[in-house]
């Protein structure tokens, strides 16, 4: 028998006036579009954007439904702004953020499992690592530098040959 440690390692920021000047803007945007989230159930609005290869942004929100499995995270949503409006184009950064109605946005959170499975497969298809920046409405900042680190042993389309 052996061990396998598998580690991954994140940038910590106390605040988005630590990051550089273009991952303090697509923070900054991520937390403006979190207003155009439709979160009526949840009343937790959440922000992404996204810098892409090309040097075009797209953005996305969570959108939620009555029918409660028919809601979107603001991820995937934002996945398939960019796939569609630049197919094949990969991208480069995303930075999300959220704003709880009912409560504090003052720590960054992380994609839910479906949305990180949606991220790697995203940057398989376009053979690019994805970088990711959290963070709430305000507080402090993570960067991964890889969506997979947040998935490690995915399944993707590699395992169906
Ligand atoms: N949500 C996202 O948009 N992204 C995440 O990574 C976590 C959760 C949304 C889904 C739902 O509309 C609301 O936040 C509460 O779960």
């Amino acid at each position: 028998m052996k061990r396998e440690e598998i580690t991954f390692s994140i940038a910590l920021y106390d605040s988005i006036d630590e990051l550089n000047e273009e991952d303090a803007s697509l923070l900054a945007e991520a937390r403006k579009v979190t207003q155009y989230a439709y979160a009526p159930y949840s009343d937790f609005k959440v922000g992404a954007f996204a810098k892409l290869e090309n040097g075009k942004t797209v953005s996305g929100t969570n959108q939620e439904n009555a029918s409660f499995p028919a809601g979107i995270c603001a991820e995937r949503t934002l996945l398939s702004t960019a796939a569609s409006l630049f197919p094949g184009v990969a991208i480069d950064t995303i930075a999300i953020s959220y704003n709880n109605l009912k409560g504090k946005s003052d720590r960054p959170i992380s994609p839910c499992g479906i949305c990180r499975q949606s991220l790697v497969e995203f940057q398989d298809r376009t053979k690019k690592k994805i970088r990711i920046i959290l963070s709430g409405m305000e507080g402090k900042v993570q960067v991964i530098e890889n969506a997979k680190d947040l998935l490690p042993l995915v399944f993707c389309a590699n395992d169906m040959k």
